[in-house]
């Protein structure tokens, strides 16, 4: 499935006027491909996910996800839409306290629709892969802050979404750990056909991005991996 931004702005009020946080924005995330953006703090990347997500509805511009317009949906559509294709890893985890590693991935299953013992072993397969086959049964305060993000991801990729979009999944991960979750990311990415948008301050990531796009200040603008300073 395709995502496509188109010409988006957004503005976010700020005293007696309006902050720009995204300028005209446009970008195309085919199906399979996994786009990485990187870019100074502040300069959008976190709210370009949230208007590429439909939790964000942008001054003007529009999304689409596989062809359809999901700018202008009603609210209760856009988080069907949301529920049935798209994954978010947000910048900070938000796991429900009271829940287990597993039972985070099986709440979003059910919010999907989905039901049964499948459910119980797409979980468990899941959190495998994320390293977190023993911390099942754990709940978030008995987890480390690395766990934490690797539940979050995990959980995003439960429902199998075509449109995956990731905010700093690796920042309280060590590099091995955090090698293995992107390798993870671009493997579902490839195999499913997902369309991936990943945010990065970490260089070692952008080697498994097909494309590499920077922000400043709310523009957008391609860049060589080889361009990006340090
Ligand atoms: N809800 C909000 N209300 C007002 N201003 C906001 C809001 N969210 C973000 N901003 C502002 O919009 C701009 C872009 O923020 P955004 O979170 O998209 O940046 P970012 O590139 O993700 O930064 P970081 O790398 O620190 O996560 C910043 O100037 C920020 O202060
Ligand atoms: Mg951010």
């Amino acid at each position: 499935m395709t995502l496509l931004l188109d010409d988006i702005t957004l503005t976010y009020p700020d005293g007696d006027g309006r902050l720009t946080a995204l300028d005209r924005v446009s970008l195309s995330v085919p199906a399979g491909g996994l786009t990485a953006v990187v870019g100074p703090s502040g300069s959008g990347k976190s709210s370009l996910l949230a208007v590429a997500a439909t939790l964000v509805t942008p001054d003007r511009g529009r999304v689409l996800v596989g062809g359809v317009a999901a700018t202008g949906l009603s609210r209760a559509d856009a988080a069907a839409l949301r529920r049935a294709a798209i994954g978010i890893v947000f910048q900070q985890p938000n796991l429900l306290p009271s829940l287990t590693a597993l039972e985070q991935l099986q709440v979003m299953a059910h919010l999907g629709g989905r039901r049964g013992r499948d459910v119980r072993g797409r979980a468990v397969e899941l959190l495998d892969d994320v390293g977190l086959g023993a911390q099942a049964h754990r709940r978030p305060h008995q987890l480390s802050g690395g766990q934490r993000q690797r539940v979050n991801i995990a959980r995003a990729l439960m429902n199998d979404p075509k449109v995956l979009l990731v905010d700093e999944p690796t920042s309280a991960l060590d590099h091995d750990r955090g090698a293995a979750i992107l390798d993870l990311l671009s493997g579902l990415t490839r195999a499913r056909g997902a369309a991936t948008v990943l945010v990065t301050h970490d260089r070692a990531h952008l080697a498994v991005a097909d494309r590499v796009v920077e922000m400043a200040d709310g523009r957008l603008a391609s860049a060589d991996v080889g361009s990006i300073a340090d």
